[in-house]
């Protein structure tokens, strides 16, 4: 769907003078990638390779696998329709609450839908579905699955397939890779490039499956779905990879502390989390007039989660900036709650 997933920056009347509503690295996009892509603008002038191969070469000798397995996708968005054209008219059950594309790409593709809690998932089988889409960790509470988990539902329930989003596994320290070389042959994982290389505007992603899978998904693909740009940086992500990523453990710290303070507010309900980002439910007001109050007043943009399924008018998600932004938010969520109140 086109507006479904909530990033509404370019919608707001408002100056915007942060951004907590997006799950982006604070900070963006690393000063050598800039610098890189700076210099690639020539490539522009020529069609990028259609399959983009060589994109996934790369992702593939970063993950130590067989290239056979990667597909490299214009953000991981179009390897959810992928995917979910590969189940297409056939039966999905997704776990709620969570990022909104799982379902509307499933719905784009006529899937008949069920949706299940994370808890739900842990004690039931999932023979009726073709498809189970989840994401570890998850939008927007964070919530994670050792990968051992995961591998067992796959081992149990060989008729379903598992589609595993780790969009943001580098933002979440305590989160693992379900990414190897022998793959449960029902997991399919889908990886961004997005938030953690803060460059949502360029659309890089890649999915893993066995070799059978990424070749069914290959046949479903449109030529140059990931642009000459985009397939350079992932190739220079995927070699300079750990000089790229952001100091996750600081920023996790950061979210913490952030974390902390709000769960001190008897108003606030806070869900606690390993990411940069955080669930948060008020229990005065809700998250659509507390929205309105930090854009009206602070030119601050949040995530207002009510449209998210199984979550509630009072739930909101916040990202972590840099600390004195994030002590400015605390400060203005304070005042909003002394209004309410
Ligand atoms: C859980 C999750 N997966 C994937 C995405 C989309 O990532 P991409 O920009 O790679 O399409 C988002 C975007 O918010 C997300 O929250």
């Amino acid at each position: 769907m086109l507006h479904g997933h909530g990033n509404d920056l370019h919608h707001q009347r408002f100056e915007i003078k942060a951004d907590f509503s997006s799950n982006v690295v604070p900070g963006g996009m690393p000063e050598a990638l800039k610098e890189y892509l700076a210099d690639q603008l020539h490539l522009l002038e020529n069609y990028p390779e259609s399959d983009a191969a060589g994109a996934a070469l790369a992702i593939a000798r970063h993950h130590v696998i067989d290239p056979v397995q990667v597909i490299a996708t214009n953000g991981s968005t179009e390897a959810f329709y992928l995917v979910a054209q590969l189940f297409r008219e056939q039966a999905s059950l997704i776990l709620t609450p969570s990022f909104a594309e799982y379902e509307d790409a499933a719905r784009c593709h006529r899937h008949r839908l069920t949706f299940w809690s994370h808890q739900q998932l842990k004690s039931r089988r999932t023979d009726d579905f073709n498809a189970v889409w989840l994401a570890n960790p998850n939008n927007p509470d964070g919530c994670t699955w050792q990968p051992a988990a995961i591998e067992d539902l796959c081992a149990q329930n060989p008729q379903t397939h598992f589609v595993v989003d780790e969009s943001y596994a580098n933002l979440c320290p305590s989160t693992e890779s379900l990414i190897q070389t022998s793959m449960p042959p029902n997991l399919i994982v889908v990886r961004s490039l997005t938030k953690d290389f803060g460059l949502p505007g360029l659309r890089a992603g890649y999915l893993v499956a066995t070799p059978v899978i990424a070749q069914a998904i290959n046949q479903l693909r449109m030529p140059w779905s990931v642009n000459a740009l985009a397939q350079a940086a992932i190739g220079f992500i995927m070699t300079h990879y750990k000089d790229l990523l952001p100091d996750t453990a600081a920023i996790l710290k950061e979210s913490q502390r952030v974390q902390n303070i709000l769960s001190k507010l008897p108003q606030l309900q806070v869900t606690p989390s390993d990411c940069n980002y955080f669930l948060v439910k008020t229990k005065v007001g809700d998250a659509a007039d507390l929205k309105r109050y930090l854009l009206q007043n602070h030119g601050f943009l949040i995530r207002d989660a009510a449209n998210f399924r199984s979550l509630s008018p009072q739930h909101f998600r916040l990202a972590v900036l840099q600390p004195d932004q994030n002590n400015q938010l605390i400060s203005a969520i304070q005042s909003w709650i002394g209004q309410v109140c």
